[in-house]
C-alpha cells in the first residue's frame, strides 16, 4: 500500500472533519471532536491541524486511553499533543482521558466528570478498528467489553489479555452521542474483518459493529 494513499485518505478526512466543525460551530458556540489512538491517525492529525478553524471554540477529547504517563510512547494524549495540538490547532481545548490515579479504576470519576463537561453531542466520532474487530477499547477479550457496550457511564476503566496497559474507554453509550460517525482504518490485514462488520453478518464478537447502525462514512485504506 502506498504510504500516498493514506496521505490522501489523511487528506480527505480532514476536510470533511473541518466542515462538520464549521457546520456546527455556525449554530452552536463551541463543537466537540472525538478522535482515536494508534498509528492510523497521525496524518489525518498532522492533515487537521494546518486548517484555519475557529480553533479556541473547539474541544477534542480521546475514544479511548492506556493507562500511562503522557510522556509514554503508548500515550494516546501524546500522540494529540505532538501532532494535532500544533500550529493553528494549538488553541482547541484538549481533554485528556488519564489522570495521577494508578490504575484507570481509581481515575474513573474524575475522568467521568471531565467528559461530561464537555460539549456533547460531540461533532464527530472518529473511530479506529483493530484486527481483531476492537475499537476505541473496545476488545473482543475484554471482561469489560459487555459493560462497556451497555453502560450509560460515560468512561470504563478496561483490562484485557491481548494489551499489555490497563486502559479507559468511553463507553459505546456515549461514544453514539455525535451527529457523524467515521471509521479510520488502515492496514490490508483489516480488509476481511472489516468486509465481515460491514456484511451484516451475525459476527457479534466484532465490537465494531455497535457502531455501525449509525449514519457512518468509512475511509479505509489497505
Ligand atoms: C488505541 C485506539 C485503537 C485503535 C485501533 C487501530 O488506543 O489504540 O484507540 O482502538 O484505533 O487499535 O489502531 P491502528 O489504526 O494504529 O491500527
Amino acid at each position: 500500500m502506498s504510504e500516498l494513499s493514506r496521505k490522501r485518505l489523511a487528506s480527505q478526512l480532514a476536510e470533511a472533519v473541518a466542515e462538520a466543525l464549521r457546520a456546527d460551530l455556525a449554530t452552536q458556540e463551541r463543537a466537540l471532536l472525538v478522535v482515536s489512538g494508534g498509528s492510523t491517525p497521525v496524518p489525518f492529525f498532522e492533515a487537521l491541524a494546518a486548517v484555519d478553524l475557529p480553533w479556541e471554540r473547539i474541544e477534542v477529547t480521546l475514544a479511548d486511553e492506556r493507562w500511562v504517563a503522557e510522556q509514554s510512547g503508548d500515550s494516546n494524549a501524546r500522540l494529540v499533543r505532538e501532532h494535532l495540538l500544533q500550529g493553528p490547532a494549538a488553541a482547541a481545548t484538549f481533554v485528556p482521558l488519564t489522570t495521577d490515579a494508578m490504575t484507570p479504576e481509581q481515575g474513573t470519576d474524575e475522568v467521568a466528570e471531565r467528559m461530561l463537561a464537555l460539549s456533547w453531542p460531540a461533532s464527530m466520532v472518529i473511530l479506529g478498528m483493530g484486527g481483531d474487530g476492537h475499537t476505541a477499547s473496545l476488545f473482543p477479550d475484554s471482561q469489560e467489553l459487555g459493560l462497556a457496550l451497555s453502560t450509560a457511564d460515560p468512561v470504563v476503566a478496561v483490562r484485557t489479555p491481548s494489551q499489555p496497559q490497563p486502559r479507559i474507554t468511553l463507553s459505546a453509550d456515549r461514544l453514539h452521542q455525535a451527529h457523524r460517525h467515521v471509521l479510520h482504518i488502515t492496514g490490508g490485514d483489516k480488509r476481511s474483518v472489516l468486509a465481515r462488520a460491514l456484511s451484516g453478518d451475525d459476527s457479534r464478537e466484532l465490537p465494531i459493529r455497535a457502531f455501525l447502525a449509525c449514519p457512518l462514512a468509512v475511509y479505509w485504506a489497505p
